[in-house]
């Protein structure tokens, strides 16, 4: 197409001119994409780009949330590597998955989440499909509530919550909007904040809650405070969406890692549940996760997963084969299963070790500052309480790299580096 007709088709499809159309029409660009603007980094994975530019030998990456060994290095779970043979040696076909996954990797995830002897499962009360991943699980409950929930087309977040919840949800076509969580004078959980939010927000709205870890700042409800907050939820009919992204990953004990969204199911609450596999077996690039339903019974489980897979079915037809048959694997084999639960509590205790250390080496320093919740967080982050300038500094004078909101994953965090890091903490917060 001639350059002047392209650039008088955009002029006319650009009805409702963005920030960039001057520029555009001032360059007389004559690609269809002239006038597309430079977007912002990844405000987590971006952070990962700018660590692997550093030539900095000591540099550290406590951006995004992916375990290494202590030499620094990425893990693959022994248990992982174990189904990995046998796969290779089952020489399976490499046809389509279903679009919901396969029925054996939906029961055994949903069974991992619920527990073994669920009622809900044998009662066939869930409408569990695989996933891509937490993202992709998120992704579909998003789409499933802006198609049918009946409530508002909201849903509430924690403030802080994970990056990429606000996003996800938006793209599904809901409105986010927010609840108090974390209590930044404590470092920890703003249980009264929470409560009266959630007792003032619309009856019948959808609420999302991070089962376990909470990404990002490592504050978990108590159990009698989630106790209270499932009271509050029936009270004011409200709908819980959990997202489990680090089920095994916060106790090291993937059935006290479930502790809420047992509660809440016992309390009597249908929900919606997002899992992943991407920390508790390591499996990031593989993308397998899960999404359920659970509702009131079979014969509704059907009629949503009917519906369910007719909304995955254009986004990304069905799912990846690998990461799925690698999960069914471990989880179906007794044996296997044991020894990826000791893998599981070996990162968990992993990170809870360094914790520690790096509590201890910023005392030893003489910091001033209160360092109790670095150990009182759980799971993958600990939120530091640094400010925007605090991280900035860190990154720009000692190489350590982590996200805007003082977030660093503990899980970059070794013998090695702690002491180092300490000393780079004391050094931009004294
Ligand atoms: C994180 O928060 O770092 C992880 O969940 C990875 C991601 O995709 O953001």
């Amino acid at each position: 197409m001639a350059c002047s007709k392209a650039l008088q088709r955009s002029t006319t499809l650009l009805r409702n001119p963005p920030v960039a159309f001057e520029p555009y029409i001032g360059q007389r660009s004559c690609s269809w994409w002239g006038a597309v603007q430079m977007g912002p980094p990844d405000v987590i994975l971006g952070v990962t780009e700018a660590y692997k530019r550093d030539t900095n030998p000591k540099k550290i990456n406590l951006g995004v949330g992916a375990y290494r060994d202590d030499n620094g290095k990425p893990f693959v779970l022994p248990s992982v590597l174990k189904a990995e043979k046998r796969l290779a040696e089952k020489l399976m076909d490499k046809e389509y998955s279903p679009i919901s996954g396969t029925a054996e990797f939906c029961k055994n995830s949903i069974l991992l989440a619920l527990g073994e002897d669920s009622q809900h499962v044998s009662n066939g009360q869930n409408a569990t499909v695989q996933s891509i991943s937490g993202t992709g699980a998120l992704r579909i409950g998003g789409a499933f509530l802006a198609a049918f929930f009946p409530g508002p087309k909201d849903i509430y977040l924690p403030t802080p919550s994970w990056g990429n919840h606000g996003p996800i949800f938006r793209h599904s076509g809901l409105n986010v909007k927010s609840y108090r969580y974390y209590d930044a004078s404590t470092c920890g959980f703003d249980f009264k904040g929470a409560l009266d939010d959630l007792s003032k927000i619309p009856e019948r709205s959808a609420v999302l809650l991070h089962a376990c870890a909470h990404n990002p700042t490592g504050v978990d409800p108590r159990p009698e405070q989630w106790a209270e907050i499932s009271a509050l939820f029936k009270k004011r009919k409200l709908f819980p969406f959990f997202d489990m992204a680090y089920q095994g990953f916060a106790s090291g004990d993937v059935a006290k890692d479930a502790l809420a969204v047992r509660a809440f199911l016992k309390d009597g609450h249908q929900i919606a549940l997002a899992q992943s596999y991407a920390k508790n077996m390591g499996l990031y690039g593989e993308r397998a996760g899960a999404f359920s339903l659970i509702c009131s019974d079979a014969d509704e489980a059907a009629r949503t997963m009917s519906q369910i897979k007719i909304l995955i079915r254009p986004m990304y037809s069905n799912p990846p084969i690998h990461g799925a048959r690698l999960v069914t694997e471990i989880l179906s084999d007794t044996s296997l299963r044991k020894e990826w639960l000791g893998d599981v509590k070996l990162m968990a205790d992993r990170i809870i070790s360094v914790r520690s250390k790096l509590q201890d080496n910023l005392k030893k320093l003489g910091s001033s500052r209160n360092w109790q919740h670095i150990t009182d967080q759980i799971g993958m982050f600990c939120f530091t309480g640094m400010d925007q300038q605090q991280c900035e500094k860190l990154t720009k004078d000692f190489s350590v790299y982590l996200t805007k909101d003082g977030r660093i994953s503990m899980a970059g965090v070794t013998t090695k580096n702690v002491n180092y890091l300490a000393e780079a903490i004391h050094a931009v917060t004294k």
